[in-house]
């Protein structure tokens, strides 16, 4: 197993250490454009090896030679928001930039599934199946397993129970029009709206929905990297170990949910040819339709994109 991984700033950084951590992979390529930082990071990764006793080889560089035959490639290049920035201002720079590392890392590993993390994530991970001109099934990007861990985190805070017994769904777009689902989220089986009323529920779900900007506020000069490099890793093991882990992910539609030539996020299992099939869950009327609107404001982002 051979990962690439091009963005070597917070979230790629934290996505290479959480990946030999785990020694997911014999080899990690930390790829950026700033000459020395993929370099001098990925030796410091290295040099941790001995301490953490894991094996994986880190390499850091500035080109795409030394990525060549990876198995995933995972993409967390571009610029982070800064307070007062939303993800869509992100827009072009990101689709210029992430759309050239998508092309290179494809030339050299033309069999790699992608994992996408930059954002506009869902306008990315489009963006990305097109420039390296992949199939769906190997293009899925990251939020969906983000915005449901902090969905995850905030029930286990409010009810005082371990996070492992919480559940949740998120899905829809990466943005303020995500869609989380109260009915199929669940504590240790028990459905969530049977434990928290209505209208803290609704509270709950604003700050998932708010959960990206609430870490911006704080940090001031960057966004979330823990939780969203731990996301990231997560679908890199269901790969990896052929899990067949069923995880919101962010895919291109063709039809399913009655939405097509968009990316939305879904549940997906996945497993080593990437994304092994699309669940199909039964929306409520009033579910369906936020989905729907959500891959509306996505196609509508997915037009301003020059491919
Ligand atoms: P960062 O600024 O710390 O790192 C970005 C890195 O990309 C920098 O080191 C920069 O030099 C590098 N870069 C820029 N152009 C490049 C190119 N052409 N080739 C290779 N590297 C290049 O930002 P951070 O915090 O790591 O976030 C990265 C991206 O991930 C942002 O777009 C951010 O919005 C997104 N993000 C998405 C999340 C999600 O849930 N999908 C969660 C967290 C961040
Ligand atoms: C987040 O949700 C910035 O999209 C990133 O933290």
């Amino acid at each position: 197993m051979k990962i690439t991984v091009i963005g070597a700033g917070n979230v790629g950084a934290t996505t290479a250490q959480r990946i030999a951590d785990k020694e997911l992979a014999e080899q990690v390529v930390l790829v950026d454009v700033v000459d020395g930082i993929p370099q001098g990071k990925g030796l410091d990764m290295w040099e941790s090896a001995p301490v953490e006793g894991t094996d994986t080889m880190m390499i850091g560089t500035s080109g795409y030679d030394e990525t060549a035959g990876s198995d995933i490639v995972v993409i967390t290049a571009g610029l982070a928001r800064k307070p007062g920035m939303s993800r869509d201002d992100l827009l072009a720079k990101n689709a210029d930039i992430v759309g050239s590392c998508a092309e290179a890392a494809a030339k050299k590993s033309p069999n790699a599934i992608f994992i996408v993390v930059s954002n506009p994530l869902d306008v990315m991970t489009y963006v990305t199946m097109k420039r390296a001109g992949l199939k769906r099934n190997r293009v899925l990007g990251m939020a969906g397993v983000l915005d449901s861990a902090r969905f995850r985190s905030f029930i286990a805070m409010e009810l005082n129970v371990s996070v492992e017994d919480v559940t949740a769904f998120v899905l829809g777009g990466h943005g303020d029009s995500m869609v989380p689902l109260p009915r199929y989220s669940t504590v240790a089986g028990i459905p969530l709206p049977e434990l928290i009323p209505a209208n803290r529920l609704a509270e709950i779900v604003k700050r998932t929905r708010d959960g990206g900007i609430e870490i911006v506020n704080f940090l001031k000069t960057g966004s979330a990297y823990y939780a969203p490099s731990a996301s990231a890793v997560q679908m890199v093991e269901a790969i990896v170990k052929n899990k067949r882990r069923i995880l919101p992910c962010a895919v291109w539609l063709d039809g399913e949910y009655g939405l097509k030539d968009t990316v939305a996020g879904v549940p997906v299992k996945l497993g080593k040819n990437g994304m092994e099939e699309i669940i199909q869950i039964k929306l409520q009327p009033e579910e369906a339709a936020a989905l729907k609107k959500s891959a509306e404001d996505v196609k509508e982002n997915l037009a301003k994109v020059k491919l």
